[in-house]
């Protein structure tokens, strides 16, 4: 069943029933001002940092689990009727409810009663606030009496201590009301320069600032006192929950429309300049009302929607793609590129399965991200891959997450991941590919964040390679250290006690656990590492790594190979994981996809022999399962992964961030008709119609789907920010359609599947707009390039003469 639909036309994904399964949701912002909100306009805004400037509040774990919003009650003032156009939280009946999903903004509206009202939700490019834009219309033959109330609940600034410590946060509230302008300023008369305001464009029948006075005893949102009564109480916040509503009236005559505009905002004061007056505790305004006026102009609004959808035209026009497959098109000319810009933004902080409270940007994550996103603002990947950077440690390794506003490493959970330092080197590989801007590799970088220990970024690839080298176990193969890609792969943890933290106990010395997975990856990375190298004209020191690389793809083919499959890991015992010989647990996904696409044992036909094995052991019609068999009970030392019950997350779900790997290790054996399959199976918008069993958004990919063990096979969760928007996105552009960047240029090398004539694709490649053209003439994957007319060797498009604006490329396949 649908609860929507693709409006491909607007780029908009259409929810067409409220009580969709799960809230569906998008989120606002993509620079430093951010918001979630669901198809109900549940959920909330934050400032760069979702734990430590969270704008608006959001109470964890509740039912339905979006709310608490940005929410608008409208009310008929003739017959005391009121309700929510974006249903929730008053839930009275609507007509012609919609929410539409846009890139970078949702508008939801409906019908009651004759009146039609919706609201666009937006943030602005380049500012820190968002406009919501409610049109109310009158489709009445009479004159309707209406009142337009707004609500929010302001957050204390750190949603952790928000949510906990109550004693004290009871008493700190303050806000400002000033020419119809709700300012929450709680803590800004000691330590805090920033503040929050809320206006409205129209002038206020009321206010309320304190949310008791505005809900009234026992009531909750669904029935505020203040709506049902008609009457804003004008409350001034003194401690317990400063909320913001303001009260308009608006008399419309038949037909007649209205619109009403209120800004959300956030805004620091330096620090001499708080007050005004200076000895006073009133927030200084001056910056802030020129900002306010200026948005609340009508036409202004507009004016930045526009531009708003111009940036999108132009980041989403860098790659376009015209496949047999509408699907794969949706996906990748819309949807998937979408998420890319949130994963990038968000790492695995604030979602609706991510609290915001937890985990900072990830080490690993934030790399991987770059995959998805380094084409379309290079700039800001340079400068993420220079934060990461900088939390790396003088060992090579890496703190595990940081921080997005301090940009310092999180010492709740240290280091100690022993894949870590190498995605970094993909993370610039992939960056350099898309750029060409080897300057990157000369900035001074510091290791955690300490003055004085500034080296050339490349020096940090190169102690993230070093870091494994200093690493190995009895095989030859890395040492994992807490885990490997799999955070719940724990082979020296040995937790038997409820509550340890499974990613940061260690019980064991590490010195025997080994992954046969960091192999591969250092395998990848390594190889990128010599290029690199070589291209600084560092030539021994490229062949340096490439004997490493090759003795550890030995090692492997030696150690990490269990005859039909690659091995997954050896435990703090020395005893083999994922090997035929386990009981439980048999085959991983994890090294069949990635010791494939990175190649080894190509010649030996290793990889084919591997993925054969996942199709026959792992892939399922919703995706390919992480193991089998399932771990069935705990053991103590494997960790976590064996805490899940079977089909769930690590423990056999199928964690769509792998699928990828296994899409690219088909395309390096040539398998277009399997990559295609496998990149189909978990495509959101190719499983829109199974939505009930889904259940999460079919617009964006979510980190897991139930695997077949599980009761609840084929439903997904944790959407959004996840490791698989990147790596798909990757897959599908780069090894499937195979439009690949590289240092030299771009490199056209489809492997699509049989049955496809061709497809068409543009893609803006350092200032170069590419227009591709690919035909197939027979069933393999052997290209021929004409570029620009003329017939090429090989499938390297050279980089044109500089001031080319255009390169067409046509491709044949046979
Ligand atoms: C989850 C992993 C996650 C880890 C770290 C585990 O509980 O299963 O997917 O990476 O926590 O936050
Ligand atoms: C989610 C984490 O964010 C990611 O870093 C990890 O690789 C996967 N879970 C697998 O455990």
């Amino acid at each position: 069943m649908n609860y929507g639909h693709f409006d491909d036309h607007n780029r908009e994904y259409v929810i067409t029933q409220p009580d969709t399964p799960l809230p569906w949701i998008n989120y606002l912002g993509c620079q430093a001002y951010f918001g979630i909100i669901s198809n109900t306009a549940g959920g909330y805004s934050f400032y760069r940092d979702a734990r430590l400037r969270r704008i608006t509040r959001y109470r964890y774990n509740n039912a339905p689990g979006d709310f608490g919003g940005r929410y608008i009650y409208v009310r008929d003032d003739d017959s005391g009727e009121f309700w929510s156009p974006s249903w929730q939280p008053t839930q009275a009946k609507l007509e012609d409810y919609f929410c539409r999903h846009g890139l970078g903004y949702t508008i939801i509206g409906s019908r009651s009663n004759g009146i039609e009202a919706r609201t666009r939700y937006f943030v602005p490019l380049d500012e820190n606030l968002e406009i919501w834009q409610v049109t109310v219309t009158n489709h009445r033959q009479r004159v309707a009496n209406l009142s337009v109330f707004s609500a929010i609940e302001f957050c204390l600034w750190d949603a952790q201590d928000d949510s906990t410590n109550f004693q004290r946060n009871f008493s700190i509230g303050e806000v400002e009301i000033e020419g119809g302008v709700i300012y929450h300023k709680t803590e800004y008369r000691e330590r805090r320069n920033h503040f929050s305001f809320f206006a409205c464009s129209e002038e206020l029948t009321g206010f309320d600032t304190q949310r008791e006075a505005f809900l009234g005893p026992y009531r909750g949102w669904g029935n505020p006192a203040v709506v049902e009564s008609g009457k804003s109480r004008n409350s001034e916040a003194h401690g317990w929950a400063p909320v913001g509503s303001h009260h308009v009236r608006i008399p419309l005559n038949p037909g007649e429309s209205r619109q009403v505009l209120f800004l959300l905002g956030y805004q620091e004061n330096p620090r001499q300049e708080k007050f005004d007056p200076p000895d006073s505790l009133i927030i200084n305004k001056k910056t802030t009302k020129p900002i306010i006026a200026r948005y609340l102009a009508p036409a202004m609004a507009d004016t930045a929607f526009e531009r708003l959808r111009l940036y999108w035209d132009e980041l989403l026009g860098l790659c376009q793609v015209e496949t047999p497959d509408v699907h794969t098109n949706r996906m990748v000319n819309i949807w998937n590129a979408y998420q890319c810009m949130a994963t990038f933004n968000m790492s695995r902080s604030a979602s609706f399965y991510e609290s915001g409270i937890g985990r900072g940007l990830g080490f690993r994550d934030s790399n991987q991200d770059l995959l998805g996103f380094v084409h379309m603002v290079p700039g800001r990947a340079r400068e993420r891959i220079l934060d990461l950077a900088a939390t790396q440690l003088p060992t090579g390794g890496a703190y595990h997450q940081y921080q997005p506003l301090t940009k310092r490493g999180n010492n709740d959970i240290g280091s100690g991941f022993n894949d870590d330092p190498h995605w970094l080197i993909l993370g610039v590989s992939a960056y350099l590919k898309e750029t060409g801007d080897w300057t990157l590799l000369d900035e001074l970088v510091p290791y955690d964040n300490a003055p004085g220990s500034e080296k050339p970024l490349y020096e940090h690839l190169e102690r993230s390679f070093r870091y494994t080298l200093d690493r190995l176990g009895p095989h030859g193969l890395p040492l994992i250290g807490r885990a490997d890609w799999n955070d719940c792969l724990n082979l020296n943890c040995f937790s038997d006690t409820p509550g340890q933290s499974f990613q940061t106990t260690t019980n064991k010395d590490g010195k025997v656990a080994e992954s046969v997975f960091i192999a591969g990856l250092f395998v990848l990375a390594g190889r990128e590492l010599a290029r690199i190298a070589c291209h600084r004209g560092l030539a021994a020191e490229s062949s340096c790594y490439l004997a490493e690389v090759l003795k550890m793809e030995t090692t492997i083919r030696e150690h990490g190979w269990d005859g039909e499959w690659f091995l997954r890991a050896y435990d703090d015992f020395g005893r083999k994981v994922g090997s035929k010989e386990n009981a439980e647990g048999k085959i991983f996904i994890e090294t069949q996809g990635f010791c494939s696409l990175a190649g080894v044992g190509l010649k030996d036909g290793l990889p084919a022999r591997a993925l054969e094995s996942v199709r026959r052991l792992l892939a399922t019609e919703h995706g390919i399962v992480l193991q089998q068999p399932a771990y069935s009970k705990y053991y103590l030392e494997l960790g976590e992964i064996s805490s899940y019950p079977p089909g769930y997350k690590e423990n056999a779900g199928i964690f769509c961030h792998n699928n990828p790997w296994v899409m690219i290790g088909e395309t390096r054996v040539g398998n277009g008709d399997a990559a295609h399959d496998y990149y189909s199976r978990i495509n959101p918008s190719a499983r829109e119609p199974i939505s009930d069993i889904h259940r999460c958004e079919p617009y964006v990919y979510a980190q897991m789907i139930a695997g077949r063990d599980a009761p609840t096979h084929g439903e997904a969760k944790n959407s959004w920010l996840t490791g698989t928007a990147a790596w798909n996105y990757h897959a599908v552009t780069q090894w499937i359609l195979g439009v690949r960047t590289d240092y030299e240029g771009l490199r056209i090398e489809p492997v699509i599947p049989k049955n496809w004539p061709g497809f068409r694709a543009s893609r803006k490649f350092r200032g170069v707009c590419y227009h591709i053209e690919v035909q197939r003439t027979g069933p393999g994957n052997v290209v021929s390039l004409e570029v620009d007319g003329a017939p090429i060797q090989g499938n390297l498009v050279p980089l044109p003469p500089a001031g080319t604006k255009t390169v067409t490329v046509k491709a044949t396949l046979r």
